[in-house]
């Protein structure tokens, strides 16, 4: 019998298309997002063996009870997370993954959008011009700032922050600061950004970008006092999760001017625009704000993809074997139901359930990863294979080489190099 898979919504057909080569694909063809009592009802068949949801659906522990022993893989099409309850995950022994890495450069691309929209006041003028007001070129009218020079903050310089992160530093000559909870040196390599506190971010950056997840320490980071801190000619930019600000605070500001001005692709209390619908008259006639409806990853490329990414995690699950990006990492592959592999620690599971236990197992299983898996498996916050190589073979040498290589054609030469070396030795 083919496995059951349940898709929330409508998506790419990429993922889909793959998923059907082996599933009985069942897609939810309501307008919007599925409703709780909905997907409940569906899941409470038992029939499905894995969900891919959306953002939209918060998976928790009734949803997964409802769903029962079949379920074995909630696949996000989401990089983000906070939709899912990886505990009740990990206690139902289901896996969780996500769809880091091929949004990236999307989702960059949108932040900087915003960003020149708000300093170049570009929805702004649009509005002005379509009421008829251009009369002719005027010395004073709609006059922005410039990124040329000018110091970008990074809040958050994971895999998204730091693609914003180089293109401001190498496409517009920006310095950059940067803030996380631990140093990235590939970021400073790739930009010259220097690691501060999030205060120094705030006192001295012309643009603040926000690229945190939205977790318990995350929540309200930008409130009344960070904004006071804040440059009164300086922009804030959000595209990675509403609560992160703290949406009085953020209008208080703007209200105030104390800040120049904000672009967000994501509110607070989502999908409403404002919590406090009083709020809502202020901030529609705020000129110095840019909205946009969480589509900082809308491109065909990027929801493709991880529509592909969403698909080939569920399919691994269900072959038994490790997905690319899983989330709720605690659940060990024996933890699977159908998982054939029993110790998770002394190995490295580099793709597809592969086991590895030493520098010629790793080169066969680079030649034959594909490019997704291992740009998930090497970024600037994970380096894997480095690790793995430095940890559990305890090999200095070619850790170093790998920690270097930023394609996986360049982590198979590393390792081919430093077999023919030890070879020859
Ligand atoms: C994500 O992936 O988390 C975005 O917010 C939507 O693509």
């Amino acid at each position: 019998m083919r496995p059951k898979v349940l898709v929330t919504r409508k998506i790419p057909d990429r993922g889909i298309n793959i998923l059907k080569g082996q599933c009985d694909v069942e897609i939810c063809q309501q307008d919007g997002p599925i409703s709780r009592k909905e997907l409940l009802k569906k899941l409470k068949s038992k029939k499905y063996d894995a969900v891919l949801c959306l953002l939209t659906e918060k998976i928790d522990d009734e949803l997964l009870d409802a769903a029962g022993s079949n379920l074995k893989i909630v696949a996000n099409y989401a990089v983000g997370f906070d939709n899912i309850d990886l505990k009740a995950c990990t206690k139902h022994g289901i896996i969780a993954t996500n769809t880091p890495n091929v949004l990236n450069q999307a989702v960059a691309e949108h932040t900087i959008a915003l960003m020149m929209s708000i300093a170049r006041r570009i929805p702004e003028a649009d509005r002005w011009t379509r009421k008829g007001n251009y009369k002719g070129w005027d010395p004073n009218g709609f006059i922005g700032t410039e990124f040329n020079g000018k110091i970008l903050g990074i809040i958050g310089a994971g895999r998204i922050g730091t693609v914003v992160a180089k293109i401001c530093n190498k496409g517009f000559n920006m310095k950059v600061l940067y803030h996380d909870v631990a140093k990235n040196s590939y970021i400073e390599q790739e930009t010259n950004a220097r690691f501060v506190d999030l205060n120094t971010i705030l006192r001295e950056s012309d643009f603040v970008s926000l690229h945190v997840p939205a977790i318990e320490t995350t929540r309200h980071l930008i409130s009344h006092k960070e904004f006071a801190m804040m440059k009164k000619t300086a922009y804030i930019i959000n595209t990675s999760r509403g609560p992160v600000i703290n949406e009085d605070a953020l209008i208080h500001a703007l209200e105030n001017k104390t800040i120049a001005g904000a672009a967000l692709d994501v509110f607070e209390c989502e999908p409403k625009l404002v919590c406090d619908p009083n709020n809502y008259q202020i901030v529609s006639h705020l000129d110095n704000v840019v909205f946009t409806p969480h589509i900082a990853s809308a491109t065909i490329e990027a929801r493709q993809s991880m529509s592909e990414l969403a698909a080939k995690n569920i399919l691994a699950v269900l072959n038994g074997e490790m997905p690319i990006t899983q989330i709720n990492t605690d659940l060990k592959i024996n933890g699977i139901k159908k998982g054939i592999i029993t110790d998770a620690t002394s190995y490295f599971y580099a793709n597809n359930g592969m086991v590895i236990k030493n520098l010629t197992e790793l080169q066969t299983a680079l030649e034959k990863m594909d490019d997704q898996a291992f740009n998930y498996h090497v970024n600037s916050m994970k380096n894997d294979f480095a690790n793995w190589v430095k940890n559990t073979i305890k090999d200095q040498v070619a850790s170093a080489l790998l920690e270097k290589s930023r394609t996986r054609s360049q982590a198979v030469n590393a390792v081919k190099h430093r077999l023919k070396i030890m070879i020859a030795a």
